[in-house]
């Protein structure tokens, strides 16, 4: 049963928030989590409807990349303690080996016209239209193409298989260079308005006009090298470690349910960064995930491999970030995050995205690979149990010391460490 009265949705903002605060008896830290700031709250409410606040998560930066040769700080926004952490120890570590070379593709997006119906002898009509299609588009890309972007061209292909293939379907691609912008904005404009154009010269009707989110031809990648007499972990030494990754890569490249995984402790990172710059997230993710399955089955995004006295590892993957235009333009901690990494363009983003990837993967994989992962995760995960038990400042990192001392992870722990540390004061 809804507990909001009907009026709700028309209210403004501030209304909002207060009325929620009111009908869930929120307290002191509830209200100021959700952000009472009448500024922040006009923020919110122009980013979303009926909205009632913010969902604060923790903003972290994970220290010491070095990316083609400049030292780069990494703003992350996540709710998994560990993730942060990880990056970094996995950048310093590669870092001091040289560091992350990173590429990127010419930030190409393509736009969908999906027409029924559509006779064979159609389709190259539909390929003489490029010179209208442009023209339709043009005003639309004014900005983009002073900015070096714009219309490149169209492609035109059946669907060939499955029950739009029985009605004749057909699409229409518009491929744009969308330069800083993620692009979707653009991308979607300019497929309405190249619908009516590309009906014509099909003599068909369209069904659908959006961007596809895959983003093929935007990807960007990484690779580091590190000598493995730089690797060492517990008593492992680097070529037995070097070892045991390129076999665990190997799992996550033939076991789709592994890969599952693998890739989302990727996406921990790129995910992570995404949010931070208030880039799209959701399309980050199912772009990333389809390339994974692009041959058919779900697979590991990185390789590695031992080459001469050294492991390598490489990833690639899809990566349409955007830095003008969005929620990145306005929204002040992205804009914040953004400067904090030097303010870079968009393929820029992408690279030390990828970069950022790698290392998160190098860091869990590292960790599965000798002493597993729950070690590092409940040494954070007592932290918040100190907090939960009411810890406040410096009693959270001493009650987490303890519980971690007693290897006794759970709340009637850390609320006995507590209260023994306050009353030894
Ligand atoms: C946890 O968020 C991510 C990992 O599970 C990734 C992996 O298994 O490779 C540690």
């Amino acid at each position: 049963m809804s507990k909001l009265p009907r009026s709700f949705r028309k209210q403004n903002v501030r209304e909002r928030n207060r009325l929620l605060g009111e009908l869930l008896e929120l307290s002191s830290t509830e209200r100021r989590a959700l952000i009472e700031d009448p500024e922040l709250l006009d923020l919110a409410d122009v980013m979303v409807e009926s909205a009632v606040g913010f969902m604060p998560l923790p903003l972290g930066v994970a220290t010491g990349f070095r990316i083609d040769g400049r030292s780069v700080d990494i703003p992350m926004a996540t709710e998994e303690p560990s993730v942060i952490a990880a990056a970094g120890y996995a950048g310093t570590i590669i870092a001091r080996a040289g560091g992350f070379t990173t590429w990127a593709d010419e930030p190409r997006m393509s736009a969908q016209v999906f027409l029924e119906q559509v006779p064979p002898e159609r389709e190259a009509a539909l390929r003489a239209a490029e010179p209208q299609v442009a023209e339709a588009v043009a005003p639309l890309l004014d900005s983009m193409r002073r900015r070096g972007g714009g219309f490149r061209g169209l492609r035109v292909r059946r669907v060939a298989s499955g029950p739009a293939a029985r009605r004749g379907v057909v699409c229409v691609e518009l491929e744009i260079d969308v330069r800083d912008a993620m692009g979707a904005n653009v991308l979607n404009s300019a497929a309405e308005a190249a619908a009516p154009v590309i009906e014509r010269a099909a003599g068909a009707r369209s069904v659908i006009a959006i961007l596809t989110n895959a983003a093929r031809e935007r990807k960007a990648g990484a690779s580091f090298r590190v000598p493995l007499s730089r690797l060492r972990r517990g008593k492992l030494g680097g070529a037995e470690l070097a070892q045991r990754i390129v076999v665990a890569n190997e799992i996550a490249l033939s076991d789709p349910e592994r890969a599952v995984t693998h890739n989302k402790g990727i996406m921990n990172g790129i995910t992570a960064l995404a949010l931070a710059t208030a880039n799209d997230t959701r399309a980050l993710e199912a772009a990333v995930h389809a390339y994974a399955a692009r041959d058919g089955a779900y697979r590991a995004l990185t390789e590695y491999r031992i080459e001469g006295d050294a492991v390598v590892g490489e990833l690639a993957a899809p990566l349409a970030f955007g830095t003008v235009g969005g929620a990145t333009a306005f929204h002040p901690a992205a804009r914040a995050a953004l400067r904090l990494l030097g303010d870079p363009g968009a393929t820029e983003l992408a690279r030390i995205a990828a970069a950022l990837g790698l290392a998160q993967n190098f860091a869990a994989v590292l960790a599965l690979v000798s002493e597993g992962i729950q070690a590092g995760h409940m040494r954070l995960h007592a932290n918040r149990l100190a907090y939960n038990a009411g810890a406040r400042g410096e009693e959270i990192a001493r009650v987490a010391e303890r519980v971690v001392e007693l290897g006794s992870f759970n709340a009637e722990t850390a609320a006995r460490e507590l209260s023994a540390i306050r009353s030894s004061r």
